[in-house]
């Protein structure tokens, strides 16, 4: 077999030899990863887990592999099968998902996982086209799971492997717009037989050699079929649209403190919406469009609120810097919530930027002390 798809369906001749070298180097160089059945395992019989597929793609939603690998062993450890993690409830989901950012990822993990499970019999429908009917699963989740669980030869493309098809044929049209011929390249390189090994490979030879700057282009295997690399040119690929400056935004979040155990109080955030269904310190509204309330006059309640100091976070669309305030509190405040007492916030669905907001204001809390 030479991987080749027939003519003017897919690939011809020199599609078939660029896979054909890519599988050779991946047959022998393969990153062993928690979610990967291995070249070897493969050819010998093994079938990938669909369930496993699709919860390492929904997780390395821009997220990286090293941070995604011990999420990954502790859900396939707590929820091993598609049906548990349609029976786990929503919260401990959410509490086992926090660090991860992102957190619409986390609710249509669930209601993917659900929809699976409940509506369709546990099984995960097998083509990139039915497969993005799913929650949370779109064109590119949806085309690695079907090539990598299913073997359908459907073009993968990822930002990494953006890299790479700009490279190898010179695209110089800016990032987005390139990326319908980016598509049809990929689709012509990817071969019909290991269409899911191919696209893992193009994934490692973008993280290991066909990286962003200073490509190892002698070490890699298909230098000979790169026409930046001929030129020459290769950090010159991906040409990118200039960036627009994302909008600052501002808010406050009011970390109120028992004096008696150090519990702080949390409420639930809205389910829809930033950070939607997550746990916090009541904090201001802000979102992606519009600041929140500033000043400890936009306190939820009333106490002795003192300046714990300024926390920073990027979001996708805005980067976000929020007051935080600090107070002991006189007993239980008059708003939704619930005391979380310091050994249970490990368990608490908090994003990043809460714990953040917390730890900011317990180094105030321990500064005040000391004096
Ligand atoms: N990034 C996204 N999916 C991946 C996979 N299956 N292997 C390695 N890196 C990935």
């Amino acid at each position: 077999m030479d991987g080749r798809a027939p003519p003017g369906s897919q690939a011809e001749a020199p599609a078939g030899a660029f896979a054909a070298a890519l599988l050779e180097w991946y047959d022998r160089h393969a990153r062993t990863l928690p979610w990967r059945v291995s070249p070897a395992d493969l050819a010998a019989g093994v079938r990938p887990d669909p369930y496993r597929v699709w919860m390492s793609e929904i997780m390395l939603q821009q997220t990286t592999v090293a941070a995604v690998k011990s999420y990954f062993a502790a859900f396939t450890e707590r929820w091993p099968t598609v049906e548990a993690l349609a029976g786990a409830n929503d919260a401990a989901v959410m509490g086992a998902w926090a660090g991860l950012g992102y957190y619409a990822r986390a609710r249509n993990l669930l209601a993917c996982a659900r929809t699976v499970a409940n509506e369709r019999g546990g099984r995960f429908p097998d083509t990139a086209s039915e497969l993005r009917t799913l929650p949370g699963v779109g064109e590119y989740t949806s085309a690695a799971i079907a090539a990598i669980a299913f073997d359908e030869p459907v073009a993968v493309v990822d930002g990494n492997i953006e890299r790479i098809a700009t490279r190898i044929a010179c695209i110089e049209t800016p990032l987005p717009a390139a990326r319908k011929p980016i598509r049809a390249l990929v689709q012509t390189l990817t071969p019909v037989k290991r269409p899911g090994d191919f696209a893992q490979a193009m994934m490692d030879l973008g993280a290991t050699i066909c990286t962003p700057r200073k490509p190892a282009c002698v070490l890699c295997p298909v230098t000979d079929h790169c026409e930046a690399r001929r030129l020459g040119r290769q950090e010159e690929f991906p040409v990118k649209a200039a960036k627009t400056a994302k909008p600052a935004r501002v808010g406050a979040a009011f970390v109120l403190r028992r004096p008696a155990d150090g519990a702080v109080w949390l409420r639930r955030r809205p389910a829809l919406g930033m950070l939607g269904g997550m746990s916090e310190p009541p904090s201001t509204a802000w979102n992606s469009r519009a600041d929140g309330a500033t000043g400890a006059g936009a306190a939820p309640v009333a106490a002795d609120w003192h300046l714990a100091g300024f926390v920073r976070h990027g979001f996708t669309h805005f980067d976000l810097t929020l007051e935080v305030w600090a107070a002991e509190a006189s007993g239980d405040p008059a708003i939704e919530g619930w005391w979380a007492a310091p050994s249970t916030l490990e368990g608490e669905a908090l994003p990043t930027l809460m714990r953040k907001v917390l730890e900011r204001a317990e180094g105030f809390q321990a500064d005040t002390a000391a004096i």
